[in-house]
């Protein structure tokens, strides 16, 4: 199958990579899989690094995209070890309430912001930091990483670790670094420029219906990073057309349940009549679920929630982040013109009809109302008749 295939090969590889061993040598809790179906249930061990309870996750996917993740668990009153490191990492609160104490090597003047559930937010390069839990509960954060990219570009992870350089580029002290930044601050590719997200959950977000209709995505960029990440949510009793791009982006989910299928583009847009069933993963998707789309899978986002489904996506690969600007649009916008246009969107009307019947299926089972209209799947409906025509969220 070409599944297996995939997941035999780049484990074998992944093994060997500086970052593979280092995991090992680092004597951390690790989870490996196709997906995560429930970061709260993942079981932490003592990171002895950082100072607190940590699981290293590697969905297979986040092999040859070269991303990181870890789910850390800080007890109340914890302060974690300070650390800094020469790859990207982008934070989200999964529970709890601190703060973080940040500074640049060198410099006398510690800069100190908080955080609570849903807040985002990256270091700056190799910049050191310090993160405290300052209530009575829990805290517990996921970070997602270049890590993997770093430790396998200079083969020695403590150098990662272990190098003074400041980034003064990316950060040099400045007050108010760490506000949340207007919306309206965007940048030429109508990117947020923002260090800090507030609340992840609650940010409002701007429409964009070419995957589904009546979906909204913003896209934010932090810290002078390479790495870009985006929020998308989307109605009730919806689903997202499946499309296609490189490896790296890893998506969080943050409200509402359902279920992600990914399966090989080369397994064709109709993998169950066409004899492909068995290369289709089902990732169960709902809050603290983890994914990543494989290099050129097909992914198809489903809501059977009673409520809209949001995710965070972290992007990455070969085709994303540190990619020169050009070739980061050029993916963009092929992931957004359907595959009958030389894009990689496969329009409703050329998608397995079993896809749509399950989906029918599962919102029966939950009691959930079914809102793909039949014009939905009408070609260049959606693109046409946007919100104006009343699709409102729902
Ligand atoms: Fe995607």
């Amino acid at each position: 199958m070409l599944k297996d295939d995939y997941a035999r090969t780049i484990k074998a590889g992944w093994e060997r990579t500086t970052y593979g061993k280092w995991v090992r040598d680092e004597g951390v809790a690790t989870y490996e899989g196709w997906f995560v179906e429930d970061v709260w249930k993942l079981e932490t061990a003592p990171w002895p690094r950082l100072g607190a309870r940590a699981c290293f996750v590697t969905i297979y996917p986040m092999m040859e995209g070269q991303r990181g993740m870890y789910v850390v668990d800080m007890d109340p009153g914890a302060k974690l070890e300070p650390i800094h490191h020469l790859y990207e990492q982008i934070i989200m609160v999964l529970e709890g309430h601190g703060t973080t104490e940040l500074w640049q090597e060198g410099d006398d003047r510690k800069h100190v912001f908080e955080w609570g559930r849903g807040s985002i937010f990256s270091p700056p390069l190799n910049t050191w930091y310090r993160m405290y839990n300052l209530s009575n509960l829990p805290a517990k954060f996921a970070a997602i990483n270049r890590a993997p990219a770093a430790m396998n570009e200079f083969h020695n992870a403590e150098f990662v670790f272990n190098c003074p350089y400041p980034f003064r580029d990316r950060f040099n002290g400045e007050d108010g670094y760490f506000n949340v930044a207007p919306m309206s601050q965007r940048d030429s590719r109508n990117i947020w420029e923002t260090n800090l997200i507030a609340d992840a959950l609650a940010t409002d977000l701007d429409p964009a219906d070419n995957k589904v209709a009546a979906g909204t995505v913003t896209a934010f960029h932090m810290a002078g990073n390479t790495l870009l990440a985006h929020l998308s949510q989307w109605p009730v009793g919806r689903y997202h057309k499946a499309h296609y791009h490189g490896a790296g982006a890893m998506l969080l989910g943050l409200r509402s349940e359902g279920y992600v299928l990914l399966w090989p583009s080369r397994a064709g847009g109709k993998p169950y009549t066409t004899g492909h069933e068995d290369d289709v993963v089902e990732v169960p998707w709902g809050r603290g679920s983890v994914y990543s789309p494989p290099n050129e899978w097909f992914h198809q986002h489903f809501n059977t929630g009673k409520e809209p489904a949001r995710h965070l996506a972290v992007r990455g690969g070969n085709a994303f982040s540190g990619a020169p600007l050009g070739q980061d649009a050029q993916e963009t916008r092929v992931a957004s013109v359907d595959t009958g246009e030389g894009g990689t969107l496969l329009a409703y009307e050329d998608e397995d009809t079993v896809v749509r019947q399950r989906f029918r299926d599962a919102l029966e089972r939950n009691g959930v109302e079914n809102h793909m209209q039949d014009e939905l799947y009408a070609p260049g409906y959606i693109r046409a008749h946007s919100r104006e025509a009343g699709w409102g969220e729902r």
